[in-house]
């Protein structure tokens, strides 16, 4: 079956925060990290089915489910994981608070990198810890981990966390083995946990990556890391709310056990079906949107570097494409563009001024708009 990509699908009236945001306005919203590509067609039998069945009750993981993943891991990455290590969490942000608060005690540090995906840089106080930012550095065009920098920061007083994003929201890079071996390395020697959050791992576009999740690469590291993972961005589901956790060791997983308890609720039905259909039978479909996406991708990265003033590294991964603005010396970028009629991402809300986040996850149609207003606007 060949899906259709270009199908522009109208999100107006449908709750979505992203399009709401600009409701009534001549502006195409490119921020918040949905698709407006309609899910894969047999999830959306699968749901079909459920809500016909007409009983939306309390959910039990299927066994089914659970092998399912465990399956998909090792046919993916050579991972073996075992059924216990799994947690199901009702989204990747709940359980990276979770991961905040069972990581050491009031005050301890958690390191993240920056840019950041913004609730990397909010989960720490939510939970009584301080947050210490790390920029990354570019090397050859890319966003890649200051090691150095990193080992000051674990240095100094007591770091209990580090927050890693891989592939990176958002600058898109994938981490090489080579490079998850030496933040391991980094952590084992300052009794760092690494808490892993591996969403856009479906979404690697270049063609001489791939992903390899960080507790793959050896039992020290599976030992040290909590894997955060979710079929929400990959399927254009995260209104549904389904996510899950794989941590290895025994002690930490007990611990994020209990502290989630009372607090995160069980993952809802719907999302359940979803992501076993999603997992089981839609793996031509994702097929095909990743060849949509490094088309779209290859648009952005083409149009975005001949417009003045603005610079964007080749993207490894996710559709979202991080453009450094600085200069062209405007003031507020976000409301320039949108005067321009695109809403994009403020690099502030990430820790990095002067930069804004597109999100190339739709329609080409759209997405050239999109690009002919901010080229039209920057002349
Ligand atoms: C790196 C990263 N983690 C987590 C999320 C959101 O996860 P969830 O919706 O499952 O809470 C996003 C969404 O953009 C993301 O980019």
């Amino acid at each position: 079956m060949k899906y259709n990509f270009d199908e522009i699908i109208n999100r107006t009236h449908t709750s979505s925060m992203k399009w709401e945001k600009y409701r009534g306005r001549d502006i195409i919203p490119m921020w918040v990290a949905d698709m407006d590509f309609k899910a894969p067609q047999p999830l959306l039998d699968t749901l079909r089915q459920s809500i016909e069945h007409g009983i939306m009750g309390y959910t039990l993981i299927p066994d089914k489910l659970n092998e399912l993943i465990i399956e998909n891991l090792y046919t993916l990455y050579d991972w073996k994981i075992e059924k216990e290590w799994l947690i199901w969490t009702p989204g990747v942000v709940s359980a990276l608070n979770v991961a905040c608060a069972v990581c050491g005690s009031s005050f301890d540090k958690i390191v993240t990198t920056t840019p950041a995906y913004p609730p990397f840089l909010t989960a720490p106080s939510n939970h009584g810890k301080l947050l210490a930012t790390v920029p990354m550095i570019e090397i050859n065009q890319r966003a890649a981990l200051d090691y150095h920098a990193l080992e000051k920061e674990f240095k100094s007083n007591n770091t209990s966390l580090f927050m890693f994003c891989n592939p990176y929201n958002p600058c898109g890079s994938v981490f090489t083995k080579d490079e998850i071996n030496q933040l391991v390395e980094l952590c084992t020697k300052y009794d760092v946990i690494i808490c892993s959050d591996e969403i856009h791992s479906d979404f690697v576009l270049d063609q001489n990556k791939y992903h390899i999740p960080t507790a793959s690469i050896s039992k020290t590291a599976a030992n040290q890391t909590i894997t955060l993972m979710a079929p929400s961005k990959t399927y254009n589901i995260p209104g549904l709310g389904c996510s899950f956790a794989i941590i290895q060791d025994e002690n930490l997983r007990k611990k994020f056990k209990s502290r989630s308890k009372g607090l995160i609720p069980e993952v809802n039905l719907l999302g359940l079906f979803a992501t076993k259909t999603a997992y089981k039978e839609c793996h031509e479909w994702l097929a095909q949107l990743i060849v949509y996406l490094r088309k779209n991708r290859d648009i952005v990265q083409e149009h975005i570097n001949k417009m003045p003033g603005c610079r964007l590294n080749p993207i490894e991964s996710t559709y979202l494409a991080w453009i450094d603005v600085k200069d062209t010396n405007i003031d507020d970028p976000i409301a320039f563009f949108e005067q321009a009629g695109v809403g994009l991402s403020d690099g502030k809300f990430f820790g990095q001024k002067g930069f804004v986040r597109l999100n190339f996850g739709c329609p080409r149609s759209v997405l050239e708009k999109g690009l002919r207003r901010m080229a039209a606007a920057l002349l």
